[in-house]
């Protein structure tokens, strides 16, 4: 398996371009299954997840066509072969479950294997399942599959969440869109990603109103059209990037960055004593003069502090002048970092959801590995400052949501390469 070799210690100098969104590419794509003219998508990553979501939409017979080297995707689902997600796709990636909600919406019937996905907590669907039976899906879990039925359609429901759940909003809005009649969805997610899944459906021809706020209404209609969509700007690895001068020194510009994605975080940075400026092209970010800022940091559903960032601020707080806490309060498995963190050298002490961080004054270069996406890149981050060698193992992780990282990191001037094995 590929590793990456990370030589730390330089303070970091460059620009940074920053692709699209993985996780609204992941929903935007299963909504092309609500419709049978041509979904086309700009500004698509080039990542693992990405290719495992076409697998999946192919396998169900959605024709789907890549130009602009992989930046442009074509999805038109015509003529559907399958209404199957099978067990060996969609245990790769849990956004899989996303083509539950558009395959009974448009064709009443599907069969998906529940999920699998990164092994941060145990991450059920209950409120995808919920939602569905609410609008009269007929659901049945068995030998690992939900087989789903509504032979006369979806019906509109007031569903309110007991709590926020990215995923299944996105789910339950894209099936609403040919639901008959009106649906509620109360305690709705609010993050970009789903603001940018409600603009391409309204350019389908969707009803839809309340995206960015807690309450959502869609109106039921009869069919959607096709469309082209942008993919907004990939806000997490935004934030990533944005940590790593913060850890390392030096200044960085993020291009095609929008502080409004990442407010919560600048907010965390500038508290930390980083600074955060807007260029004509996007963000740049500069640590010029001390150590970073010790700070207290809880995720939470947006506006607040993401989740997927929390792994990447506990490398950054690792060398702040002082203790930091840190509360994970989304996922209840998401401190896998740590212990790989204390290898470098950090000192953290994980109690139930929240890890203390004392700042060391420096980090070691170390073997490493992670069992998931962020957890991975904190590491790569925690490398980027650390003295002598890095060795981040199970690479896999990484380009699952990080596309040509080495190159945009060397960029930057850090010595970075990938051994391949
Ligand atoms: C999405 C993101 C992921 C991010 C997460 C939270 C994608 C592809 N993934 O994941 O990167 O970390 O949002 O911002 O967009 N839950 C239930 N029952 C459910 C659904 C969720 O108990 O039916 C729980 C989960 O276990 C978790 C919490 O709700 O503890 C939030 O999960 P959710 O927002 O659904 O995350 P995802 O959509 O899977």
């Amino acid at each position: 398996m590929d590793k990456i070799a990370i030589k730390g210690g330089k303070p970091l100098s460059g620009r940074i371009e920053i692709a699209g969104a993985k996780n609204a590419c992941l929903t935007l794509m299963p909504a092309a299954l609500l419709t049978d003219e041509t979904l086309e998508l700009t500004n698509a990553p080039r990542l693992a997840d990405i290719e495992t979501m076409t697998k999946l939409l192919v396998s169900l017979g959605v024709a789907v066509e890549l130009s602009e080297q992989g930046r442009r995707l074509a999805l038109r689902a015509n003529a559907l072969e399958s209404t199957l997600a099978h067990y060996e796709i969609v245990r790769r990636m849990r956004a899989s479950i996303l083509v539950l909600g558009p395959l009974l919406a448009r064709h009443g019937h599907a069969t998906v294997s529940l999920p699998g996905g990164c092994a941060i907590g145990a991450r059920p669907v209950d409120l995808h399942l919920k939602g569905l039976e609410a609008m009269g899906a007929d659901l049945e879990l068995k030998d690992g599959y939900i087989h789903a039925k509504a032979p006369t359609g979806l019906t509109g429901a007031t569903i309110e969440f007991p709590f926020v759940s990215v995923g299944a909003t996105e789910n339950l809005l894209m099936a609403a869109t040919l639901a008959k009649g009106v649906t509620v969805l109360k305690n709705a997610a609010r993050e970009p990603e789903i603001v940018d899944l409600a603009r391409c459906l309204r350019k389908m021809g969707a009803e839809i109103d309340g995206d960015g706020e807690d309450t959502i209404e869609i109106e039921g209609v009869d069919r959607l059209k096709g469309c082209t969509h942008r993919v907004l700007a990939d806000r997490i690895e935004l934030g990533t990037y944005m940590i790593a001068p913060a850890i390392a020194g030096g200044s960085v510009e993020m291009v095609g960055g929008k502080r409004r994605l990442v407010a919560s975080l600048i907010e965390k940075l500038e508290e930390a004593n980083i600074s955060v400026e807007d260029t004509d092209d996007g963000i740049l970010v500069s640590r010029t003069n001390g150590p970073v800022g010790a700070l207290d940091v809880s995720t939470a559903p947006y506006p607040g502090f993401p989740t997927d960032l929390q792994a990447q601020m506990m490398s950054m707080l690792c060398l702040a002048d002082g203790v930091s806490r840190v509360e994970e309060t989304i996922f209840e498995n998401r401190f896998m970092h740590a212990p790989e963190l204390l290898r470098m050298g950090a000192k953290i002490d994980v109690q139930g959801g929240t890890a203390v961080v004392t700042g060391v004054e420096k980090l070691r270069g170390a073997p490493v590995m992670a069992t998931d996406l962020r957890a991975s890149v904190s590491l790569i981050l925690a490398g980027l400052a650390a003295e002598g060698e890095t060795f981040v193992n199970r690479v896999y992780h990484l380009d699952r949501g990080y596309e040509q990282l080495e190159e945009k990191l060397r960029g930057c001037g850090v010595d970075i390469e990938r051994i391949k094995e």
